[in-house]
């Protein structure tokens, strides 16, 4: 959403547009985009992260309005109860169960949901460059679930 979204203010604030009007748009467009010399990407980038990066702005954006209360900061219709049981069969492995792993976070995962809409956006797809995985495939009532387990999770420092 760019400057109308979480970061229109803050210390990631770029004052740049969002890429919501390019959903649904012709990939070789988006790769065109991203290849132009704003982006200057050409040298960064594989093909295949093109098509990726191509992919999810056309189709893998969604309104995160719908699953985060703005004002609470708090997932709509999670149940903590069973994100438990969903966060230690395929979270805690890497994660630890109290969320404190691994420490290049920073912050243990308690403490991102300051930020849910990031915390949304890696659990729907990844972390970039890490084993992490993507549960885009099952839903959106699962990754609720998480989150609102997550924000029961211990909120320290790991660094
Ligand atoms: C195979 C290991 C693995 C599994 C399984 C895994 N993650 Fe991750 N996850 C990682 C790694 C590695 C990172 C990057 C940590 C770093 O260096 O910042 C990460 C990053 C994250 C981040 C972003 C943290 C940040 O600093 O931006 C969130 C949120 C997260 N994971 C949540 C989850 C949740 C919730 C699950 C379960 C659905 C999960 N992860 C499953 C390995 C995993």
């Amino acid at each position: 959403m760019g400057k109308d979204g979480a970061y229109k203010s803050g210390k990631h604030n770029t004052g740049i547009k969002g890429i919501n009007a390019m959903a649904g748009a012709d990939l070789k467009k988006i790769v065109a985009v991203l290849k132009d010399k704003t982006h200057d990407l050409t040298d960064k980038l594989s093909d295949d992260d093109f098509q990726d990066l191509a992919m999810f702005v056309s189709k893998g954006q969604f309104d995160m309005d719908k699953y985060i209360d703005r004002k609470t900061k708090m997932p709509i219709g999670g149940d903590a109860a069973k994100g438990a049981a969903y966060y230690n069969t395929v979270c805690a492995t890497c994660h630890g169960k109290d969320g404190a792993k691994p420490k290049d976070m920073g912050k243990s995962l308690g403490s991102q949901m300051g930020n849910p809409w990031e915390v949304m956006h890696k659990i729907v797809n990844g972390q970039p460059d890490e084993e992490m995985l993507s549960l885009r495939v099952f839903g959106m009532q699962p990754v609720l679930d998480i989150m609102a387990y997550i924000a029961t999770l211990p909120k320290k420092k790991l660094k």
